[in-house]
């Protein structure tokens, strides 16, 4: 029987997941679902600052590598993720009393070499993640209060300057559907790009967590997106209840909205899909006690034993309808 990845494959879709080195390593059940099944792979998290940059000075890439090459060798696509954000800093970070222009040669360094380093291999950098507040103003982060809100198009332009291939996109949660935040994205990468700042596309994460974007409102934010020149890619989709509020068949109620997001987005033009994690064990949602407590752990299509759930057929069937 043709795997996800074989459909997604003669589909030409880009269909993810996000990957943990550590599972990698120790379960031989998620190294072959995550080979298999996923044609994109993209690091949870070895990718970011924090993981990166043991101290001031130092890089360890062991990690990300792990997750680049394992990609490698199964012929996936790599995303980047991500260079810029206000999450996951190295520990050492919040003692360091930096001068602005401390700051921006350490930003400016960071980008260089991560992006240097992987020049070739990585099809696609978030640059930026989720530098939008939710009402819509510019989030306040030690980069935007050290470096104004021109950090924002440095990072893009120092990303290119490194490596003029890769796609470099701007990353964000709850500005799926069209709404308040969106509109403030769509604002603020339409300034940039008048100004030449060197983006090409926009990720729309898709944390579907109690309250789901409607897949007609993300279809047309896509869109509009793409007016401005720009690509669209589901960059963390998961899907989830509210504690107390799932319906009596949950995994087929998921696996309908799973359909009809992969559906509007293929429609709309958007290829890439990536879900946040191979099977509900590895979940961030699981990981998280507040999330936790909030949703319920099981937003992925694999379950906890990497069987795949009703989400995965309904994907699949969906890929081989188009
Ligand atoms: O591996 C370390 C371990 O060495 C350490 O001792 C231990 C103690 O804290 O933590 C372990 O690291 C945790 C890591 O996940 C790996 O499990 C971090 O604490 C924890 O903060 C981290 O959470 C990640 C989270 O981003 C950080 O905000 C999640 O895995 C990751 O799924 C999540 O991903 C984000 C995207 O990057 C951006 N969009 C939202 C998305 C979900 O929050």
């Amino acid at each position: 029987e043709q795997t996800l990845r074989d459909v997604a494959d003669e589909r030409g879709v880009s269909l993810g997941a996000a990957i943990d080195p550590d599972t990698l390593r120790r379960n031989p059940s998620y190294w072959k679902t995550a080979s298999s099944e996923f044609n994109l792979l993209t690091p949870e998290n070895a990718l970011k600052m924090g993981p990166l940059r043991p101290s001031r000075h130092t890089y360890d890439f062991r990690d990300a590598d792990a997750v680049v090459e394992f990609g490698e060798n199964h012929d996936a696509t790599i995303r980047g993720h991500t260079l810029v954000w206000h999450n996951q800093k190295p520990d050492w970070f919040q003692a360091w009393e930096y001068t602005p222009e401390q700051l921006r040669a350490f930003l400016r360094d960071h980008i260089h070499t991560v992006v240097g380093r992987y020049h070739g291999r990585i099809d696609a950098w978030d640059v930026v993640n989720e530098a939008v507040a939710d009402d819509g103003s510019m989030r306040r982060t030690v980069w935007s209060d050290a470096l104004g809100e021109e950090y924002l198009a440095d990072a893009f332009r120092w990303a290119r300057e490194i490596d003029p291939d890769v796609d470099l996109y701007y990353n964000d949660y709850g500005a799926d559907e069209v709404n308040e935040k969106s509109d403030a994205i769509y604002d603020l990468l339409e300034r940039l790009l008048a100004r030449d700042v060197p983006i090409d596309g926009v990720g729309l994460q898709l944390h579907a967590l109690g309250d789901w974007p409607d897949p007609d409102s993300i279809a047309e934010n896509v869109r509009r997106f793409q007016d401005l020149g720009l690509e669209v890619e589901i960059t963390e989709m998961d899907v989830a209840y509210h504690r107390g509020e799932a319906p009596s068949n949950p995994l087929e109620v998921q696996a309908e909205y799973y359909r009809d997001v992969v559906d509007a987005c293929l429609e709309a033009g958007c290829e890439t899909i990536v879900t946040w994690g191979v099977g509900d064990g590895n979940s961030w949602l699981r990981g998280f006690k507040d999330f936790g407590e909030r949703y319920t752990g099981d937003p992925l299509l694999f379950d906890d034993r990497y069987e795949p759930k009703p989400a995965y057929h309904a994907v699949k069937d969906t890929l081989q309808d188009q």
